[in-house]
């Protein structure tokens, strides 16, 4: 069955499947992160509880991305080797939902009929009236066009004191290389006053950190009017900064081009909102950039950090960059050297470009660049934000740093780890309750983390 277009299954209310495991696997962003986290929600509300072990969940549900190629591969790759455990266990519900699932429709089922269900971006909050229909009549694929408004469910965080906050879904942006605008949606922006109650509630539930989460953040609010008044981003970073509890806000991503010096300052002056910035520079090169309708050249992005920088001393800036665009030649890649040089970032996400089917620049296919190139590219690049990443990080040796604690090492229980306020990770002796927040003394610096001791 496949519906395309409204939902027209009832939801229902009471638990169903009280003690019937989940087993969910989440691809991709930030974004999707926290889309699982309502998902468990919901599972958990209709009474399941998380599978200890994967292969003997009575459900799996893989929510998708379809931002790089590798994720397309992940999920087909994972989905043929759950075929053989439903040969076995015929009950086994097998559902895949986002963005994958809402760029490839029923594509899904037709490379992988043994699917239950299928649900996009814009109808999660279904995903158990779509799992009863599966129950009763059958595989099911349902996609929505569109959402008609940020739906909030209650989210099962995985962090307790930390948290993902949505303020907006969708792009209005058309950057050529990019799907999501076509799997996300037009930008639909919270009210401010829910999103602060959302805050408050969270605050009072024992979260100190909060992350604001929204494709393009810097326009937010330009499709709500208020009085008359424009619910601007600036705003929004001030009134979440006046909650009770709520020691560090972050948030996560501002577009270069949207960025002004009224979000640098009201970072600056709301105490809560950490020295902390995501500037996506895509290309150091004016060319690739006006190819990739970035809307800012080198220069005027690196000027949004300099702005950036004189309001928020000690500010982390981290980026994403990809290597290897249509057209990218040895001189635009040598450009995207000049900038990281130049612009000094804490750290760098690198993604070697992908050409995802929709978007403009996939067409450009007689400018694709050969693989080996970009191989060679992506190295040179990562070699110098590492050796970056690593001057950086020893400027703070010797400095005492606060340390959002998150529990204990991955490598080494007798140590704790956590982050800074510029979001570095730092590994320290001793054990510390999730949650705290200690001053600590650094002592050595690695490329990708700190390490000190508690003072
Ligand atoms: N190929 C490679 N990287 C991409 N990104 C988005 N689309 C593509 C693509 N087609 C990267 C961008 C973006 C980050 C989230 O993913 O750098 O900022
Ligand atoms: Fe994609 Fe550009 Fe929108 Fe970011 S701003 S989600 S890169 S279209």
């Amino acid at each position: 069955m496949t519906l395309i277009g409204m939902p027209q299954i009832r939801e229902r209310r009471t638990p169903t499947r009280t003690g019937r495991t989940y087993h969910l696997r989440t691809f991709g962003c930030q974004m999707n992160v926290h889309d699982s986290e309502g998902i468990a929600g919901l599972l958990e509300a209709d009474g399941m509880v998380p599978a200890t072990d994967a292969d003997t969940a009575d459900l799996v549900v893989f929510n998708t991305c379809c931002i790089r190629e590798n994720a397309d591969d992940k999920l087909y790759g994972s989905l043929g080797s759950l075929k053989r455990i439903k040969d076995e266990r015929p009950e086994l519900l097998i559902a895949v939902g986002g963005c994958l699932a809402q760029k490839d429709r029923n594509l899904v089922q037709d490379r992988a009929p043994w699917v239950d269900v299928v649900f996009g971006t814009h109808n999660l909050s279904r995903v158990v009236s779509l799992l009863d229909y599966a129950e009763e009549w059958g595989p099911i694929t349902e996609i929505l066009e569109e959402s008609e408004s940020v739906t909030v469910v209650p989210a099962k965080r995985e962090v307790d004191h930390s948290a993902w906050v949505t303020i907006m879904i969708g792009c209005n942006n058309s950057c050529t290389f990019c799907i999501v605008p076509s799997v996300r949606g037009a930008e639909i922006s919270r009210r401010p006053g829910d999103i602060v109650r959302e805050v408050q509630d969270l605050a009072a539930d024992g979260v100190v950190e909060v992350t604001l989460l929204g494709q393009n953040v810097n326009s937010y609010g330009r499709d709500l009017e208020l009085g008359g008044h424009k619910a601007l981003f600036a705003d929004l970073l001030r009134r979440v900064g006046e909650v009770d509890g709520i020691e560090r806000i972050r948030y996560t991503s501002p577009h270069p081009k949207d960025f002004k010096a009224d979000v640098a300052l009201a970072m600056a002056e709301t105490e809560a909102v950490c020295e902390q910035l995501h500037m996506p520079l895509q290309s150091g090169s004016d060319r690739i950039l006006s190819a990739m309708h970035r809307g800012y050249t080198a220069e005027r992005f690196l000027a949004k950090l300099d702005l950036a920088r004189q309001h928020l001393p000690g500010l982390a800036i981290s980026t994403d960059i990809i290597v290897g665009f249509p057209g990218e030649s040895e001189a635009d890649f040598q450009a995207t050297l000049d900038v990281v040089a130049v612009a000094r970032f804490d750290s760098a996400f690198t993604f070697i470009y992908s050409p995802r089917p929709g978007t403009a620049a996939a067409e450009m296919v007689d400018q694709f660049v050969a693989p080996e190139v970009i191989q060679d590219r992506y190295q040179r690049l990562t070699e110098l934000q590492t050796s970056i990443g690593l001057e950086r990080n020893q400027e703070l040796v010797g400095a005492t740093v606060e340390v959002l604690v998150d529990g204990p090492s991955k490598t080494d229980p007798t140590k704790s780890s956590g982050r800074t306020r510029g979001n570095k990770l730092v590994h320290f002796p001793g054990e510390v309750a999730p949650g705290s927040l200690v001053n600590v003394r650094i002592d050595r610096a690695a490329p990708h983390f700190l390490i000190g001791d508690r003072l």
